[in-house]
């Protein structure tokens, strides 16, 4: 019997990953690196600094830059991905979610967000959805980021539920061995990208037998 559920929410919430990828590929291409969908499905999961560190990295110009302008990097891909965010609604929420944290709801079992956006808040907020969210893990909070178990492991205890009587749902690689190192039973949303060592795949929550799931 599963007693608790644990989402990423960009990429599995609302399709906000689309926006993340356009903000880094303009910040890379300002600094003459090209990112690519095969290269950026790596960056999925990952902090902001180290979503950076990646792209300079595979831009061969990891040493060329001060950690003060790394920073500086970082916010300018954070404003440009804020200013995408703008218009975002309750008409972003992915095809499936809104009835499936109804069931939730109606089936009392409590939701939490485990994603390493710190803009989390602001975006469930605009999403219309956080009242469908007892927690949502701070990710200043960690030690280390996904593929860590540490996130989903602060989740079930804030939800007070055992990782074994949970169910995560991710659309990272590096969510989905996170949740796995933390014993969860794992959904995996996949859209084109592979994704390997979930429980189960799904295209859309809508797709998933809600009472198999939770029996
Ligand atoms: C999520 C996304 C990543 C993003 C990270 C940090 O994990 O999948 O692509 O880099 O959050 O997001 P933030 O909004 O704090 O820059
Ligand atoms: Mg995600």
């Amino acid at each position: 019997m599963k007693k608790g559920f644990v989402f990423d929410l960009d990429g599995v919430i609302a399709d906000t990953a689309k926006f993340h990828y356009l903000a880094w590929k303009e910040l890379a291409s300002s600094i003459d690196i090209t990112l690519d969908e095969v290269f950026n499905e790596e960056l999925k999961g990952i902090s902001r600094m180290d979503s950076l560190e990646k792209i300079l990295a595979f831009g061969g110009k990891d040493k060329e830059y001060s950690i003060t302008e790394k920073e500086c990097l970082a916010t300018q891909k954070n404003e440009r991905y804020v200013a995408l965010l703008s218009n975002v609604t309750q008409q972003d929420v992915l095809p499936g979610v809104l009835s499936f944290l109804e069931q939730a709801r109606q089936a009392n079992i409590p939701c939490a967000i485990a994603s390493a956006s710190k803009n989390a808040p602001y975006i469930l907020d605009k999403l219309r959805v956080d009242d469908y969210f007892v927690h949502i893990v701070n990710p200043d909070t960690l030690k280390k980021g996904k593929p860590d178990p540490e996130i989903f492991i602060k989740a079930a205890k804030a939800i007070q539920v055992l990782p074994c009587e949970a169910v995560g749902f991710e659309d990272a690689q590096a969510g989905v061995d996170g949740l796995k190192k933390a014993g969860f039973y794992t959904v995996g949303i996949v859209k084109n990208q592979p994704l390997v060592g979930a429980d189960l795949l799904v295209r859309q929550l809508d797709e998933i037998n809600f009472s198999k799931l939770i029996n």
